[in-house]
């Protein structure tokens, strides 16, 4: 099976009457792993959060499409059936229901009904899965992500990735606040889905990550746009560099948006 197609089309995107987002495009194929990177406040989360269709964020012009289908038009769950999958930044806890309860659902929201994945296959795959990512196995019986330790947040989105197999998948900041043993077990999970039908848009603020998941295309993001894109040799200038050369190439003065 060949991957899908996530076309971003010079996307503008509002919170509160604020514009945010002022023309990203951007296009990422089943089989490429593309890192967006860039400061603090410059837009990154927020084109995560809108190409998952939360409300807050309004798109004013241009165009989000998954193999042509306009995803603008698609509710946020129907967007998840279309293969779109967000690991965010900061994953909500949900009190009463367990990590199993909702790996489950998931995956069974993304199959016909009657084609529920048999209870025997769901936990054979999800140890496997947990094993792979060092996960202690009472945590799926926990709450989601209630009293998570920061890693242990991340990996579990990770297995999330593992276990329902999107076309896309989208990870903000899953770098944040790891340490270098469970960046690397993170890492080994997306490196894991490497595969044609697999298209990642791995978002960080850090080259840490990229050290571990070698990304096939890089973008930089200022100002609620992509201003610069590469291949891997970017991050190592940014890691050696910083990001201030960048903005005296382009004559930014202030990088963020929206203040
Ligand atoms: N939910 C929100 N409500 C209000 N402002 C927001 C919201 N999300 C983002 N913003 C604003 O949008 C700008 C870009 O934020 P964000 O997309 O989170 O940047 P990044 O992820 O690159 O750090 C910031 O000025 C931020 O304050
Ligand atoms: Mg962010």
């Amino acid at each position: 099976m060949s991957g899908s197609t996530l076309e971003i089309k010079d996307l503008h995107v509002e919170i509160d009457g604020k514009e945010i987002l002022k023309g990203v495009n951007l296009t990422v194929k089943g089989g490429e792993f593309h890192a967006i990177m860039g400061p603090n406040g410059t837009g990154k989360s927020t084109l995560a959060s809108a190409i998952m269709g939360h409300p807050k964020y309004e798109v004013t012009k241009g165009q989000i499409l998954m193999d042509g289908e306009d995803v603008l038009e698609m509710e946020v769950d129907e967007r998840a059936k279309a293969g779109l999958f967000l690991a965010m930044q900061y994953p909500s806890e949900i009190s009463g229901v367990t990590t199993s309860d909702f790996l489950r659902s998931s995956i069974n929201a993304h199959r016909e009904e009657g084609d529920e994945i048999p209870l025997m296959k769901f936990i054979k795959e999800m140890d496997a899965a947990m094993d792979y990512l060092e996960m202690d196995k009472n945590m799926s019986q926990r709450y989601l992500n209630e009293g998570f330790s920061g890693g242990e947040k991340k990996r579990n989105e990770i297995l999330q990735l593992m276990l329902l197999k999107p076309a896309i998948g989208i990870l903000d900041e899953i770098d944040s606040g790891l340490d270098i043993d469970a960046l690397k077990v993170v890492s080994k999970g997306i490196n894991k889905l490497r595969n044609e039908a697999f298209g990642c848009l791995i978002i960080t603020h850090y080259q840490r990550l990229l050290n571990y998941v070698k990304p096939d295309f890089v973008h930089v993001m200022m100002q609620g746009r992509v201003v610069k894109s590469g291949g891997p040799e970017l991050v190592e200038r940014l890691e050696s560099e910083g990001y201030e050369w960048i903005k005296q190439e382009l004559g930014i003065e202030d990088e963020t948006v929206g203040k």
